[in-house]
């Protein structure tokens, strides 16, 4: 690279006098007013900039700037916002019977969210993760219900329980046929082997024959002629091949020698109403729910 100054022939420009490759030289021209303009903007937006936003580190903290923004702030707003939602929906539900929630989209998704979580600090302990169950706690997905599937049955089992103690809980109970002295022990195996038919389970036919009377007696009146069950007393569908407590001829008997009495504790009073509806409303749509059962309308029209 030489080094001479002169004027180009070409442009008629002064050149730097920087010559490269021996006839590559360099015009001396000033910048173009646009690019110089740029950059004092640019200088100008930097200063402006740092008077209206946060922008130096000093000793104590950092330069606050005119405008106070910050994104710790932001994220406070947009936190306070959403907790004003959640009390608007909240109140809402609050004033809506259970029904009524889940024909509202965007108030039934809320629920079912809050409802999710609500389920997993609370109810996952005994019914697992996922709803699924466990020996003697039932599995929510299904729609094999001990005390009736639709949301209103839901509702009132969550609040009050089932043989909780709390005045409103489901309290029936099956006798315990065994500790109880009420059947001797073959009549037992008998109408467990008849029992345990009624779900398609190869069984001593003997035995169940013997056993058909028996539970025709003693079992039917809350279970069902059929063994179908019954939720207002809480008797399981004996025909479905769902077993809360296991379907061998050992588990069925002990279910008949102990009546079991399965007990889920009341949430009313741990949980505030509007929880047990969220909750209520998950459990409803893990997959088992039913409708509301028709309404029988009253008897007469109110004059
Ligand atoms: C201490 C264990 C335990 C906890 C915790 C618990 N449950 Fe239960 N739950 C049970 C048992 C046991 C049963 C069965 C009661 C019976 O045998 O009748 C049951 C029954 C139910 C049923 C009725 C099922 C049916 O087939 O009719 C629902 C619904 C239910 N639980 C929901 C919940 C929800 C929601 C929570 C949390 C808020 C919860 N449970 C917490 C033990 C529990
Ligand atoms: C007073 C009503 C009542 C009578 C009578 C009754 N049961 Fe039950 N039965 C229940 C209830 C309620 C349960 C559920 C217990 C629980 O949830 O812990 C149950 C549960 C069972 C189970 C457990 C089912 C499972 O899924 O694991 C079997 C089996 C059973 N009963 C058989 C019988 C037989 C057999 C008789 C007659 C000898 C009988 N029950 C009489 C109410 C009754």
């Amino acid at each position: 690279m030489a080094s001479q100054k002169r004027v180009d022939e070409v442009t008629g420009a002064e050149t730097t006098g920087h010559v490269w490759d021996g006839d590559l030289t360099e015009l001396n021209k000033s910048l173009p007013r646009w690019w110089l303009y740029t950059f004092y903007a640019c200088i100008a937006w930097a200063f402006a900039y740092w008077l209206v936003y946060p922008a130096w580190p000093t000793l104590t903290g950092y330069t606050k700037g005119f405008l106070g923004y910050s994104q710790r702030g932001e994220v406070a707003k947009d936190v306070a916002a959403a907790k004003s939602a959640q009390n608007s929906y909240r109140a809402a539900i609050a004033a809506m019977p259970i029904a009524d929630i889940k024909k509202n989209p965007e108030l039934f998704e809320f629920a079912r969210d809050g409802g999710a979580a609500i389920f997993g600090d609370n109810c996952a302990p005994c019914h697992g993760r996922g709803a699924q169950g466990a020996v003697g706690y039932p599995n929510l997905n299904d729609d094999d219900w001990l005390w009736a599937g639709d949301l209103e049955s839901i509702q009132t089992t969550i609040s009050y329980g089932a043989r909780s103690g709390d005045p409103k809980t489901h309290d029936t109970a099956m006798p315990r046929f065994g500790l109880d002295k009420i059947l001797e022990p073959p009549q037992i195996s008998d109408i467990a082997n008849y029992a345990r038919s009624l779900s398609h389970i190869n069984v001593d036919t003997a035995a169940a024959s013997r056993g058909a009377p028996l539970f025709a007696d003693n079992c039917a009146a809350c279970h069902g002629d059929d063994g179908k069950g019954n939720t207002e007393v809480g008797a399981p569908n004996l025909t479905d091949g769902i077993w809360l407590y296991g379907s061998s001829q050992e588990m069925v008997m002990r279910s008949i020698e102990t009546g079991r009495g399965g007990m889920m504790p009341a949430w009313t009073g741990r949980l505030d109403p509007v929880s047990i509806k969220l909750v209520a409303l998950y459990v409803h749509s893990l997959g088992g729910g039913q409708p509301e059962p028709e309404k029988t309308a009253p008897a007469e029209a109110p004059k």
